[in-house]
Parts: structure tokens; C-alpha cells; sequence
């Protein structure tokens, strides 16, 4: 059965559609067989998949589905049959489809960039994601070298339970440029910190789903 892990969160840019993209190209790397599916209208996920289809020449290493709210939980269960992992990219605010996306995954994955504002709408998905008996996981995004409320937003949420991974993500350029070529950091020459980051993200979340 494959696993499926959501990238949730209710505030807006913190970081879904890239994370999962990262993950997704080291988990191809790794020998996983992947689904992704689009749930967000904006379609920014689709957008890397062409670049990537275009930088192999058509030749495509996952399984893609462009979903939409009523079609969700039928397409990752579809995806489901062509995958060991699938990995779900949910729009921000989005509260029924948020919901279907949630109750079919092993695991949410939630970015959550270290400030107030992201820290109280991590709150709000925590909830929801535990209202759906889904485990989920915070990963920190885009986090500074030094200071900012980072760490007082951890200690914050992990008083009220919340579940972090150890892997924070730093705020990096080579992000945004492998995403405009359909890639991964870990599969670019240059990845330095940010493959690193990816790489260890990878295998914690691969040790959470088991
Ligand atoms: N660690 C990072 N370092 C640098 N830039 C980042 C990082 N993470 C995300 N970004 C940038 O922040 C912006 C928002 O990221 P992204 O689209 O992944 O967020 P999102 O949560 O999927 O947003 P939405 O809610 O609109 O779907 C993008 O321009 C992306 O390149
Ligand atoms: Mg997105």
C-alpha cells in the first residue's frame, strides 16, 4: 500500500508546493516510485512538473494528477495504485478539501515559517489535522542563521503538543531556482546547504511513514 503524506497549512507561501517538491525529487533519487497530486487551483505544482518534463525530454519519472475538490480523495487513491508514496499539495485556506486531503494521509506535513502569523495558523492545521486522526509533523521553513522568533515559536506549539521534525529548512535561493527547472537541489551540481537540508528532511519524514 503506498504511503501518503499531505503538505498542509493554512497560511499561504509557507512553503508547501517547494518542500514537496524537494522531497518528491529525493525520494525519486532514493528508488521510490512517486504520485503527486495537485489539489491547489493556483496549479504551481503542475507548473514544476512540466519544467521537469521539459528538462527530461518528455520523459517523465512520477505520476502526476491535477485534482480538484470533489475529485480529491478518488485521485489519491488512484495515484495510490501507481506509487509507493504520494504526496499531496493542498491549497492554503481551504477548508472541505483541506479535510478529504488530511483524512486520506499517513502522515501532514506542515510548513510553517518561524513567525507569529504562521505560528497561529500551524495552530489552526494542527487542529485539523488531528480532528481527522492524521499525524502530522511541523517543518521549519525558511528559518534564519541566527535569532528571529523561531524559537519561540517552536517552544510555543511544542507545549501544546505539537510535533516537530529536527530538520530546519533555511531560507535559500537555490529553492526557487530548481523549482524553475523542475527540480530538485539535491539534483542540481551546486545543492551545498540546501541539498543537505533536503536530504535530512527526506529521511525523517521517510522514517516517520515507516
Ligand atoms: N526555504 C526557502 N528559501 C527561499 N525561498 C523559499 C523557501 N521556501 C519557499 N520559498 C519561496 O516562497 C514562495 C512561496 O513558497 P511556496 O509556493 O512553496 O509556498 P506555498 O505554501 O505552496 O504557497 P501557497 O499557499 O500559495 O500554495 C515561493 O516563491 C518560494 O520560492
Ligand atoms: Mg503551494
Amino acid at each position: 500500500m503506498a504511503m501518503v503524506a499531505t503538505f498542509a497549512q493554512q497560511k499561504g507561501g509557507s512553503g508547501k508546493t517547494t518542500l514537496l517538491t524537494q522531497v518528491a525529487a529525493a525520494l525519486i533519487a532514493a528508488g521510490r516510485r512517486v504520485a503527486l497530486v495537485d489539489l491547489d487551483p493556483q496549479r504551481s505544482l503542475a507548473g514544476w512538473v512540466d519544467a521537469r518534463a521539459r528538462a527530461r525530454h518528455g520523459e517523465l519519472d512520477l505520476a502526476f494528477f491535477e485534482s480538484s475538490e470533489w475529485r480529491a480523495s478518488g485521485d489519491i487513491r488512484r495515484a495510490g495504485g501507481e506509487a509507493d508514496v504520494v504526496m499531496v499539495d493542498c491549497p492554503g485556506a481551504a477548508d472541505v478539501l483541506l479535510r478529504a486531503a488530511m483524512r486520506a494521509a499517513d502522515l501532514v506535513v506542515i510548513p510553517a515559517q518561524p513567525s507569529a502569523p504562521d505560528a497561529w495558523a500551524t495552530r489552526a492545521t494542527l487542529k485539523m489535522a488531528a480532528r481527522e486522526g492524521a499525524l502530522a509533523r511541523v517543518v521549519l521553513n525558511r528559518v534564519p542563521p541566527r535569532g528571529g522568533p523561531g524559537e519561540t515559536v517552536e517552544r510555543l506549539l511544542r507545549d501544546e503538543g505539537a510535533e516537530f521534525v529536527e530538520t530546519r529548512i533555511g531560507n535559500r535561493i537555490a529553492f526557487a531556482n530548481a523549482f524553475l527547472e523542475g527540480l530538485g537541489v539535491t539534483e542540481t551540481p551546486r545543492g551545498g546547504k540546501a541539498a543537505e537540508e533536503i536530504a535530512a528532511l527526506t529521511a525523517e519524514l521517510r522514517a516517520v511513514l515507516g
